[in-house]
């Protein structure tokens, strides 16, 4: 099969290209290298198509489409703070893009489009674990993104007849997340911060939880949702199921690291939501996803990857 992956070159997505490689598809990236990186590619470069542009470019988002059996549109602005600072970049990024992405496939006639929603449109309810008949209730502006692009996807499948699915990542992490900016996902930040000998900076009182997931387990279900036949139309939890504090996740990797963290705690940040977990039901039962990789697992496979990254 010829899969479209937008955001190849970043660390979901080339994650998800290495496995798409193996199992001896054909696929073509489609990155433009703002967050995404070649040498994440690297060990696949020879056997890709690499296209470097950007998703709200109408001519290169239509000639990537071209050929394509699946899509699955990973290019995004993927933090929350930042979209708070700049609500229009996110926005001309997260949707005006997508739209770019579901007209494209749609005139290309592929056969679906899997889109990389987030667990940030359910908002900040007191409800867990977060199920998909909860009306969504984003507090960002990167929440609200999200929500739109799978809003558009379900009118093209309704209006244009386009197969859309949109998976609902909760907290992703696992090796080539890019521990570089303050944007940068937490996981990252602290392994780093641990490895280097640094101090981690803890956002409000650390007792806040998130369903922190795996790559692997997201790699798996991305494949998974695409293959799977009738799952149209819908939008999927993709998480591991549990909840863990970053109070707890720092006390693992002190654990690894052999020393204490001494965590810098400062202000909560805007558009930050308490709590987050996933029920993963409707996943296991319309296309079969079970995590593999639990997150204690996942944490060690990540530090030791950042550690051999040094
Ligand atoms: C993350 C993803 C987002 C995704 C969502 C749900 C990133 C950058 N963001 O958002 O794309 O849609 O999960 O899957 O991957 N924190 C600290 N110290 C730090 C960094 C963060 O305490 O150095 C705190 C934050 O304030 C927040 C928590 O850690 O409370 C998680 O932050 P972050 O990793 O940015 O993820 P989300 O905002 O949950």
């Amino acid at each position: 099969m010829r899969y479209l992956v937008t955001g190849g070159g970043g660390f979901i997505g080339s994650n998800t290209v290495d496995e798409l490689v193996r199992r001896g598809h054909s696929v073509t990236v489609l990155d433009d290298l703002s967050a995404g990186n070649e040498a994440n590619l690297a060990t696949v470069r020879e056997q890709i198509t690499f296209i470097r542009g950007t998703i709200t470019d109408r001519e290169i988002i239509e000639k990537a489409c071209r050929g394509a059996d699946y899509v699955l549109h990973l290019a995004a602005r993927t933090s929350v703070p930042r979209s708070v600072k700049q609500p229009l970049e996110t926005n001309q990024i997260n949707v005006d893009g997508t739209l770019n992405v579901l007209i494209a496939a749609r005139d290309a006639g592929v056969r679906r489009v899997v889109f990389a929603s987030s667990s940030s449109i359910y908002g900040d309810t007191p409800t867990l674990p977060k199920h998909e008949g909860m009306p969504p209730a984003p507090i960002s502006p990167y929440g609200v993104s999200k929500l739109v692009g799978e809003l558009y996807g379900r009118v093209f499948h309704r209006t244009y007849g386009l197969d859309f699915v949109a998976l609902r990542y909760f907290n992703v992490f696992g090796p080539r997340q890019d521990p570089g900016s303050p944007y940068s996902g937490v996981l990252s930040r602290f392994i780093t911060a641990m490895r280097d000998g640094g101090q981690p900076s803890i956002f409000g009182d650390g007792e806040q939880s998130r369903d922190f997931t795996f790559v692997q387990n997201v790699v798996t279900a991305n494949l998974q949702a695409c293959e799977t036949p009738g799952i149209g139309g819908r939008a999927f939890n993709l998480g591991t199921g549990g909840r863990y504090t970053l109070n707890y996740t720092l006390q693992l990797l002190e654990g690894f690291a052999g020393r204490p963290a001494k965590a810098k705690y400062g202000p909560q940040r805007e558009g930050d939501i308490r709590d987050s977990q996933a029920d993963i039901s409707l996943a296991a039962q319309a296309f079969g996803y079970q995590p593999q990789i639990n997150f204690e697992d996942g944490l060690r496979r990540t530090w030791d990857w950042y550690c051999s990254q040094r």
